[in-house]
This record gives C-alpha cells, sequence and structure tokens, in this order.
C-alpha cells in the first residue's frame, strides 16, 4: 500500500514552548498556553507545530540540556498535558513534531551521572572519556574544539579524565558507538512515536558520532563557523563533524520512522553546511532524513537576483525526490525581520518566497506579525552561550556579529505578543515574565493585526490558505522564469501540478520603484503581498468560494505594474 508522505507537503510552525502563553501564571510559558492557542494556529493555517524541547530539564539550556527523555520539565506540564496536547492537535486536523536532543544529555542526567561516577561504572562508556595528555594527564587528549570555540574536553578531578561536549560543558556528548547507547536513544525515539508525535526535529544531528581514532582535527584559516561551513575556531572538524557513520545513522533513524507508516512521521535535522554537502544527510535514494535545515535564505540579501541564485541553488541540490526547506529565523538567531528595515512589506515578499518556492517552509513564533529583536543587554543575558563568552569585550561584539557569530540569543526569544493588554496577553502574572516582552507589543501583537486583512499576519494567513487550496504551491514543480531585462528587481517563477486544475504564476518586486509586469496570459484570479482582496477575505473569513473555483469563473485582467516590494500570485487554468 502506498504511504501518504504527507510532510511534503506541510507547513511547520516553532513554538518556544517557554515563550509562546503562559496558562498558570508564572512568567513561563507551558503547554496548557498552547492548548489554549490551538484555535489561533488553526485560523492562521499552519499544519504542523513543532516544539522546542519540553523535557525534564534543569534548563540550564533553556531544554537542550535534556535530564529525562520521558518526562516532561514541570514548568512545562506534566506527561498528561503533553498527551492532551498530541490529541488535540490531531483532532484539528495538524500535526505535531518535538525536538529530540540526541547527541548529548544534561549533565545532570541519571546516565552521566553515573557514567562520571567511577571509572568502572558500567555507564561509564556512555559517554566520551579519554585520559588527557601530558605527564600528569592535565592538557586535553586532543586538539577538538567545541561548536562554540575553545576546547570541547572538560577535566574531571574525582576520576582523572576528560569528557568530550560538542556544546556546552553541561551537555556532554552520548558515545553513539556503544551499541547500547544507540538502543537506549532509539527507544526513546519509539516512545514518543508510540504517543503519536509526527516526527523530530533533530538538534546537532551533523555532531553525533566522533572519529573513534581521537585523531587531531587539521587546522584552517576560518576564524568562525556559518551556516554554510562548520569550519572555524582556525580548525577543520574533520574528526568531530559530518562523520560518515552519522551519514550512515540517518539511515538507521530514517528506518525506525518508517516502520511507522500510518500516518507517515518525519525527521528534519540541524545540520550546517553548503546545500550540496548537506543533502548527504537525506541519502543517496532519499534513505536518510526527510528533510535538512537548509539556513542559508537567512543570509541571503534582499535582492531579487540573490534569492534567483539561491532558489536555482536548492533545485540543483533538492531536485525531487527531495525537498529543500525554507527557513528565516528560529531560537538562534536574529529576528527575520531586523534584517528588512523592520518593514513588514519586505517581510511579507519573504513570506511569498517562505510559501510558494518549492519546499517544506518552516515559520518562527511571532516571525507571522513581525516581532522584532528584544534590545536587552547582553551583560544581564540568561542565554547560557552568552555567558561563555562573557569574556569578549563590548568593543567587539559588533565585529563578531558581523562574522556570524550569534550568542545572545535572549533577543530572540521574548514573550509572543498576543494583545495590547497586560504583557502582551502572554502571562497573567503581577510579576516579570521570564524574559521581558518587548516594548512594541502595543503596536505590533496578533490582536490588532487579526483586525487589519492587509496586515503582515493575514498576509501569511492567505499565503498558508492558497497552499491547501492549490496543491501546484506544496507538491508542484518549479520553473524560474528568466527575465534578464529587469532581474535585479524582479524575481518570477511558476508552479505546476501534472492532473491539477490550476498552476500559479509568482512574481516578486524587490525594488524600491515599480516594476512593470511582463506580458502574458490573462489569469483566473490574483492575489497581492500588500493587500487582501475582497474575495479572499470573502473566502477565508466566511467561506465564501473563490471566484476562480466557482463554474462562472471570469478571466480577470492581468496586473501590470508591481508597487515597490509587492508580490503577486497569478492562478491560471493548467494545461
Ligand atoms: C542547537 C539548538 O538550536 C540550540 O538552541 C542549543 O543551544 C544547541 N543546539 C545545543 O543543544
Amino acid at each position: 500500500m502506498e504511504v501518504r508522505e504527507d510532510w511534503k507537503a506541510t507547513t511547520v510552525y516553532q513554538i518556544y514552548p517557554r515563550s509562546f502563553m503562559d496558562a498558570d501564571g508564572d512568567g513561563i510559558g507551558d503547554i496548557e498556553g498552547i492548548l489554549q492557542r490551538l484555535g489561533y494556529l488553526k485560523w492562521l493555517g499552519v499544519e504542523t507545530l513543532w516544539l522546542s524541547p519540553v523535557y525534564a530539564s534543569p534548563q540550564r539550556d533553556f531544554g537542550y540540556d535534556i535530564s529525562d527523555y520521558r518526562a516532561i520539565a514541570p514548568e512545562y506540564g506534566t506527561m498528561e498535558s503533553m498527551k492532551r496536547l498530541i490529541e488535540a492537535v490531531h483532532a484539528q486536523g495538524m500535526r505535531l513534531v518535538m525536538d529530540m536532543v540526541m547527541n548529548h544529555t544534561s549533565s545532570d542526567s541519571a546516565w552521566f551521572e553515573a557514567s562520571r561516577s567511577h571509572r568502572d561504572d558500567p555507564k561509564r562508556d556512555w559517554y566520551l572519556w579519554r585520559d588527557g595528555r601530558g605527564k600528569d594527564g592535565k592538557k586535553p587528549p586532543n586538539n577538538w574544539r567545541s561548536m562554540i570555540g575553545g576546547s570541547g574536553w572538560h577535566y574531571e578531578e574525582q576520576t582523572e579524565q576528560w569528557y568530550w561536549a560538542t556544546f556546552l560543558p553541561f551537555q556532554p556528548d552520548l558515545n553513539y558507538r556503544n551499541p547500547v547507547v544507540k538502543r537506549a536513544m532509539l527507544d526513546h525515539v519509539r516512545f514518543w512515536l508510540d504517543q503519536g508525535v509526527d516526527g523530530f526535529r533533530l538538534d546537532i544531528f551533523n555532531a553525533i558520532f566522533k572519529d573513534a581514532s581521537f585523531a587531531d582535527n587539521p587546522r584552517s584559516w576560518r576564524p568562525f563557523p556559518s551556516e554554510d561551513s562548520p569550519e572555524g575556531f582556525f580548525q577543520r572538524p574533520l574528526h568531530t563533524i559530518d562523520h560518515p557513520d552519522t551519514l550512515a545513522f540517518s539511515k538507521e533513524l530514517r528506518a525506525v520512522l518508517d516502520s511507522y507508516s500510518h500516518p507517515s512521521r518525519f525527521l528534519v535535522g540541524e545540520v550546517f553546511g553548503s546545500p550540496e554537502a548537506l543533502k548527504r544527510y537525506c541519502g543517496e535514494h532519499a534513505d536518510g532524513l526527510h528533510l535538512v535545515f537548509l539556513f542559508r535564505a537567512m543570509r541571503t540579501a534582499f535582492r531579487a537576483e540573490a534569492f534567483r541564485a539561491l532558489i536555482a541553488e536548492y533545485e540543483q541540490h533538492f531536485a525531487p525526490p527531495l525537498l529543500p526547506t525554507w527557513v528565516f529565523g528560529n531560537h538562534d538567531r536574529a529576528r527575520s525581520i531586523d534584517r528588512l528595515d523592520g518593514d513588514p512589506r519586505r517581510a511579507a515578499l519573504l513570506a511569498f518566497v517562505q510559501l510558494t518556492a518549492r519546499g517544506v517552509p518552516f515559520l518562527y513564533y511571532g516571525e507571522e506579525i513581525g516581532m522584532t529583536s528584544l534590545d536587552t543587554p547582553f551583560s544581564s543575558s540568561l542565554d547560557p552561550l552568552a555567558h561563555h563568552y562573557g569574556w569578549v569585550p563590548d568593543l567587539l561584539w559588533p565585529w563578531m556579529k558581523r562574522m556570524g557569530l550569534f550568542v545572545h540569543r535572549d533577543v530572540c526569544r521574548s514573550p509572543m505578543q498576543w494583545e495590547d493588554g497586560h504583557h502582551a496577553g502572554f502571562s497573567g502574572t503581577k510579576e516579570k515574565t521570564w524574559l521581558p516582552v518587548h516594548p512594541n507589543f502595543r503596536r505590533v501583537n496578533v490582536e490588532a493585526q487579526r483586525k487589519d486583512p492587509n496586515s503582515l499576519l493575514w498576509c501569511y494567513r492567505r499565503l498558508l490558505h492558497w497552499r491547501r487550496l492549490l496543491p501546484c504551491l506544496a507538491r508542484g514543480e518549479m520553473r524560474l522564469f528568466e527575465d534578464q531585462r529587469s532581474r535585479r528587481m524582479l524575481l518570477g517563477y511558476e508552479r505546476s501540478l501534472a492532473g491539477e486544475a490550476w498552476r500559479a504564476e509568482i512574481w516578486l518586486n524587490f525594488g524600491t520603484q515599480e516594476q512593470a509586469l511582463p506580458v502574458g496570459d490573462a489569469p483566473l484570479a490574483w492575489f497581492s503581498s500588500l493587500e487582501a482582496s475582497v474575495e479572499e477575505v470573502a473566502w477565508l473569513d466566511r467561506g465564501v468560494a473563490l471566484p476562480m473555483l466557482s463554474e462562472a469563473a471570469l478571466l480577470v485582467s492581468r496586473p501590470t505594474r508591481l508597487r515597490p516590494f509587492e508580490g503577486v500570485l497569478l492562478v491560471h487554468r493548467h494545461g
């Protein structure tokens, strides 16, 4: 029987649970809060929710340091509330993906506590322990650098050995060369699949296997890693990142997911590198991870030619059966609208790319209303990564940031701005919320934008619903239009799907001047990024059929000009 691969056509919305909605009034978001806001997510039209970690954790890295994979952190809820969430999401016809941190656990986990207790402990070999170099063994075992700079080896006096951590010192790496560890982690994966979750976002998946030789990594001249390359801190991570055994493991994990086919589940990997390098994680026969994050879009200049080149590159390396992903923000990066001068018209244009180009879109909570980064001092940051870099003089920060090092992640994790009221509707607490609400919440909030069909929120909503209505957007082929004359400003492409009644023609003006649209066929209907048409509002709010769906569909005239930063989608009869 053919398995329906719904994940291929889905749209993903990332919830950072700590900041989404606080139902119990402690100033921290929780699962009950997500349940309260499900109606909004349904209204918006997103199909899959990805939750950043809600497992039991000391929260030193806000959940990316898990101490118990089968328990929920009390500030977020209970196993019972999590089960209710899974059910409620499914009842809405939506899907739920959890974050799975396989590379490391918290140093407070029972596993690591046992492992660090004694050299002879049966769990010693569950982590990576080595003797140090030098006469007294006080030098790290080799030159390996962690992902955040500096040696990733940490010395333990008690047993006089070093353990390896790819990220922060309290996140020790598991030893996947020990089959018992692998089995235990795959059991955690199965446990959640059995609870009904629809897949996983895999945290720093590129670091799972380290080379068994523990040989030194070669030197490099690159100061910092980037979205495009994990090479940095003057080292090529030959033995620590993208190990062939990690690529092989992606297939093993895939096989586990594939054994749950009703409904089909999916994996999306957090990996870094060029699209060409990253596609290896999907397997030569599309038998690895279903998707990998492609972060290049986050740093692509706001120019038609830059996005044309990016789309061409994604199409080249992620041609069917593979699929690219479209990511503009997450809990580790500055808010995407910051790069767009805070201009909602530009944000709407990028939303057009994200939701109409071929691939699976990943939206970060608040992006849909244009939430901007929080201006909060580095010195009082709650982010452990900022503490790690506490020694860097303030003067150097702008330079480090320009070089792509982003370590003050509080700025993109501020509470969701629901309304123009107390704590922006995020929490009823009389105290402070865990991070402050952005002061622009009176202007930038869901309630205000819900009332305005020309808002950014509505633009996302309209796009999300067209994707449902027009299968060519979610599943179709992609063809870039060649238009040499105006390619600096204008980007155009077509989406079509064999056997479908409609095809979509998309034109985006990245310039500050009006642009003439190339002449072409009159469409059945067309939609603009800058304002909603009367028909769309009626369709979305009252369920009235769009004209193109009715028998009496009339050709409307083709738009001839695009305003600055305007995008349009033209619907044509196909074939
Ligand atoms: C990547 C996650 O996105 C980030 O938030 C976390 O701190 C590290 N991995 C470590 O788990």
